[in-house]
């Protein structure tokens, strides 16, 4: 994945971001954190190409997302699991089905994915809300919903955002082991936190967006910190 040049406007406002270069390798993982307002769901959005850049260039798995066709984008998109800020899960669906849904879409069939689907949630802590609606959930404990669906197919890349901002520190911690773990099988991760606390305790690479300009610190235990554009 890589953003070349990127700005972003919202109508015809401001840029909210301005000049963007980023370049995450296969199989890495990193933070990306700045105050409210500095452009992270905006970074996000664009590289789930829920948006489109006002100027510059956005790269998934190799391919200029400008020169896709609608049907590759969503073929792109497939392979990216997102924990969107606002949780997103759709309420007319069981917890277990908005966590299956990524696998339907992969063709695979109920019987093949309900104990997996099922260990998931149970590790998440849900696992007795399996048939619950979303609108009966807490805030908690719907972020909990939207980060087992993000996972569950084991995405080339996972963006997620605020993932942590409604549980407790001890279940931050634990679902940051999850995303530990998907990105030791080789996912790409890239998770928005304000959660300085929680980012310190990881050795990853940190991106700092502020006023729509992002900087980069290299992971406290893999050699040292280095500022300037990524
Ligand atoms: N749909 C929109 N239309 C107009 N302006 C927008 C829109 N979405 C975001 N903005 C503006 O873009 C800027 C960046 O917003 P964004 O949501 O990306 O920030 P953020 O870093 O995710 O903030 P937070 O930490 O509060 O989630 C803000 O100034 C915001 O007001
Ligand atoms: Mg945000």
């Amino acid at each position: 994945m890589s953003l070349s040049h990127i700005g972003l406007r919202y109508g015809n406002g401001p840029e909210v971001l301005q000049d963007i270069n980023l370049e995450l390798q296969q199989g890495s993982m990193q933070f990306l954190t700045g105050p409210s307002g500095a452009g992270k769901t905006s970074l996000l959005r664009l590289i789930y190409l829920a948006l489109r850049p006002s100027r510059g260039f956005v790269q998934l798995f190799g391919r200029d997302a400008s020169l896709a066709s609608r049907d590759e984008l969503a073929l792109l998109r497939r392979r990216i699991g997102v924990v969107f800020q606002g949780f997103e899960l759709l309420n007319h669906l069981s917890v277990f089905e908005n966590v299956a849904l990524p696998l339907r879409f992969t063709g695979k069939q109920h019987d093949s994915y309900k104990r997996d689907v099922e260990d998931l949630l149970s590790w998440v802590g849900l696992g007795k809300m399996l048939d619950a609606l979303p609108d009966t959930l807490s805030g908690g404990e719907k972020q909990r919903v939207a980060i087992a669906r993000a996972v569950v197919a084991k995405p080339d890349l996972l963006i997620a955002d605020e993932p942590t901002g409604n549980v407790d520190p001890q279940m931050g911690q634990r679902l940051m082991r999850l995303f530990s773990e998907l990105n030791r099988l080789g996912t790409t991760v890239l998770i928005a936190s304000h959660d300085i606390g929680l980012i310190e305790t990881f050795p990853v690479d940190v991106y700092t967006l502020v006023d729509g300009r992002l900087s980069f610190r290299a992971g406290k235990n893999k050699g040292g910190e280095r500022d300037g554009r990524a």
